[in-house]
């Protein structure tokens, strides 16, 4: 195949790729965003195949047709709420893939390296591994964790910090003595002594940290294995190979920077590990309220509903475990249709992961013009006869804003206490996942709806 023809091919791939993550910044486009990747995928696949793949191909064309079979098999079978569970094991591939071209390539270069190109060669199969290596055991982790096969709470190892210096250095060390090495046979002891211990890194890394702490952990490990890949692509020589990762790299880390902004979170203190409560189990905060609680029942929400003109609904992570999206929806519904102004306000971080309520709200139909960003609805409340905050804590407490010693200060949030009335979906007084009490719970515009959020809304949807 001529070269023009596949860096025209590369390169129509590549953008392909970008406008992909360009389409997923709004839900609207994200559909066509992902038909862009897809696209792209089939044309690298093509491309790549018809160029470079000079024999076995049967074997080649049989493997593809397996493991995509396996993959539509699993996509279809999902449920949306393990969506982070079938990334991580994704992840482990890419990393597992990193780690075996490495040694393919390292067995069998293909072509002649010699002087400084050989050490650079060696160093970007060094690398390759070491990033795949550390992605696969930690993204397995990640799936265990997430599956709860594997606890969730963090593995405190008394002087872990020093242990993964010594690793780091150890790695580095190993390293100097690979690119060093005499013979072919050592060089290779010291590649399976470097996946070994980048093995322990990625277990070790990932299992410190909290179970609740996890979704940041995927998105770095998302930008690992863009970083694998595109480290592969150095090795193998492959333009859309290193394009491609680099695009994974940069958007999975993008992505766990934003997520730790949006919970006022240091980056470093996520991945050093040790915060998190152990498992999505909320815990309990103090419970020492200085405030009286005012409960409401369903056909009194319903009644204040309806005198409403200004209806705004925070979701939060509570809606994913009631599965409330679709009784959220029928009222919003309901509520349009008889000429009240419904906007949904969805935090950042809202529920567990990038996107949780969006995508949840999109499988119950909410339409994509009344759900808004915090930002664009933060300043309106003081208009907003009822706030209808279904399973969210966090992302609705003042104390973000009043209490500088709280563990959450400093993040941003929706501010529902400044509208009317504020009615609170959830079970308990429990605390949310930073495990810490929320004074919007005893102000004297806030309502408490107490029970599961699925079935109160159906309560007050069957009273309305
Ligand atoms: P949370 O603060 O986690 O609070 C959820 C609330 O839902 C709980 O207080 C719980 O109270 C209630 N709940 C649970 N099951 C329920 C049910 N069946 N029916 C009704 N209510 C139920 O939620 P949030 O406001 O969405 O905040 C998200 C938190 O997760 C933030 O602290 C955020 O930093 C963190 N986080 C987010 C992400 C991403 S990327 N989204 C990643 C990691 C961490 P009861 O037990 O009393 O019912």
């Amino acid at each position: 195949m001529p070269e023009s023809l596949i860096t025209v091919a590369y390169l129509g791939a590549a953008i392909l790729f970008i406008l992909a993550l360009g389409g997923l910044k709004n839900n609207e486009s994200a559909r066509r965003g992902n038909l862009y990747g897809m696209i792209g995928m089939i044309i690298a696949v093509l491309i790549t195949i018809a160029a470079f793949v000079t024999n076995n191909l049967e074997i080649l064309i049989l493997v593809m047709v397996l493991g995509g079979t396996v993959g539509f098999i699993l996509s279809r079978r999902v449920q949306m709420t393990q969506m982070p569970e079938l990334v991580a094991i994704l992840h482990s591939l890419v990393g597992l893939a990193a780690v075996l071209i490495g040694f393919a390539n390292f067995m069998d270069p293909g072509v002649e390296y010699i002087g400084v190109e050989k050490t650079i060669h060696n160093i970007e199969i060094y690398i390759g591994i070491l990033i795949g290596g550390l992605t696969f055991t930690g993204s397995v982790i990640a799936y265990g964790k997430l599956s709860a096969i594997l606890g969730g709470k963090p593995l405190m190892l008394p002087a872990r910090h020093w242990l993964n210096l010594a690793m780091v250095i150890g790695v580095v060390v190993v390293g100097v003595k690979f690119v060093g090495a005499g013979t072919h046979a050592d060089a290779f002891v010291m590649l399976v002594v470097m996946t070994i211990i980048a093995f322990i890194i990625g277990a070790h890394m990932v299992a410190a940290i909290g179970g609740a702490d996890m979704p940041v952990v995927i998105s770095m490990l998302n930008s690992y294995s863009g970083w694998a890949a595109a480290a592969t692509g150095f090795m193998l020589s492959n333009d859309l190979l290193i394009v491609t990762g680099a695009l994974v790299g940069s958007s999975g880390a993008i992505l766990s920077y934003i997520m730790c902004r949006a919970m006022n979170r240091n980056f470093i203190s996520v991945i050093a590990g040790g915060f998190g409560t152990g498992d999505s189990t909320p815990s309990a905060g103090s419970g020492g309220y200085d405030g009286e609680v005012n409960p409401i029942d369903a056909t009194e929400t319903a009644l204040l509903l309806s005198g409403a003109k200004e209806v705004m609904v925070i979701p939060g992570y509570g809606m994913a475990m009631a599965q409330a999206q679709h009784a959220i929806s029928e009222l919003a519904k309901s509520l349009i249709a008889s000429g009240v102004n419904v906007r949904f306000g969805i935090h950042p971080v809202a529920g567990r992961m990038p996107g949780h309520m969006n995508v949840l709200l999109a499988e119950a139909h909410v339409p994509y013009d009344i759900v808004f960003e915090m930002d664009e609805v933060n300043d309106d409340f003081p208009k907003i006869d009822v706030s209808i905050v279904v399973g969210a804590n966090d992302t609705v407490n003042p104390s973000a804003q009043d209490d500088e010693n709280s563990p959450i200060a400093g993040m941003p949030v929706l501010e529902v206490w400044k509208g009317k009335t504020a009615i609170v979906l959830k079970r308990s007084m429990a605390a949310g996942y930073a495990g810490v009490d929320n004074p919007l719970f005893v102000k004297d515009n806030t309502r408490m709806l107490f029970g599961d959020a699925k079935e109160s809304l159906d309560l007050v949807l069957k009273a309305l």
